[in-house]
């Protein structure tokens, strides 16, 4: 049995790979605000151990914490680390605040890096280690508005291929996944300010070549194959999981 981290693991993506990574048998400590949904997530009766904890993510030792706890469930063990949480504010550029840009920067971008750290040795111990963390096709693009999200997600790509290199001889690979538009509450504030939400949606969905927006579990089969086995060969990339939206 496998022990994994997924931080930002409450709704939407990470609640999808929580639920792949328990049905596989493996045990998962889901860290999180989202503490109503995170202890329903962790209640639901599935094959694999599962538990909550209760941390924002976006202060300077939630990380860390949040990994300690995870080695603590794992009886000392920790394979496989999924750092998923992330915010996304728009706004113009003369609206932002310093406030606004720390906290995106502390939640999308300082928070994999120390949660990497913390759980460095540990991963290096289980022979086996993966980092995983969940970027987006905004690490490619950029749009007005948003400067911080594709700042720290353009950012994730970089500290994906450092950490590749450095802890490459320990046996741990360290990869990122670029979700394209995938359909989750985290893109309901987007939708809720399009003068025609449902125009803007078939817009979208026909630039699209697999014809739909993505789905939790489109991502979560992504994230179990950098888990697993089959991609131990594969360290200091990113693979995007996007229909074919930024293909043509
Ligand atoms: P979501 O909002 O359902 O999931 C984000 C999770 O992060 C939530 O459980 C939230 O509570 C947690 N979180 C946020 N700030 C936190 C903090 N300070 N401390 C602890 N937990 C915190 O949204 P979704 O779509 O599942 O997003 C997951 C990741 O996927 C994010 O990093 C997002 O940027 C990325 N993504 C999403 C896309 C989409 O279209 N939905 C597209 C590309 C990337």
């Amino acid at each position: 049995m496998s022990t994994a981290i997924v931080l930002g693991g409450a709704s939407g993506i990470g609640a999808a790979v929580v639920r792949a990574l328990r049905q596989q048998g493996d045990g998962v400590l889901v860290a999180d605000h989202n503490v109503r949904g995170g202890k329903a997530l962790v209640d639901e009766q599935l094959p694999g151990r599962a538990e909550f904890f209760d941390c924002d993510l976006a202060t300077a030792d939630g990380p860390a914490l949040a990994v300690e706890a995870a080695i603590r469930f794992g009886g000392g063990k920790l394979h496989t680390l999924f750092y998923n949480a992330g915010i996304l504010t728009a706004k113009p550029l003369a609206e932002w605040t310093l406030a606004d840009w720390d906290r995106s920067t502390a939640v999308n971008l300082r928070g994999a890096f120390l949660a990497a750290q913390a759980a460095a040795e540990p991963l290096r111990a289980s022979g086996r280690g993966r980092i995983i963390v969940t970027a987006s096709t905004g690490a490619l693009r950029g749009h007005a508005g948003m400067p911080a999200y594709h700042a720290t997600k353009a950012g994730l790509l970089g500290l994906v291929r450092a950490l590749a290199d450095e802890l490459a001889p320990g046996g741990t690979t360290v990869n990122a996944i670029c979700p394209g538009w995938i359909d989750t509450p985290f893109n309901d504030t987007f939708w809720e300010h399009q003068t025609n939400p449902k125009e803007a949606l078939a817009s979208l969905v026909s630039r699209i070549p697999l014809g739909r927006q993505g789905a939790p579990l489109d991502v979560a089969g992504a994230v179990l194959f950098l888990a697993s086995p089959a991609a131990a060969y594969i360290t200091g990339q990113s693979l995007v999981i996007d229909g074919g939206y930024t293909a043509v």
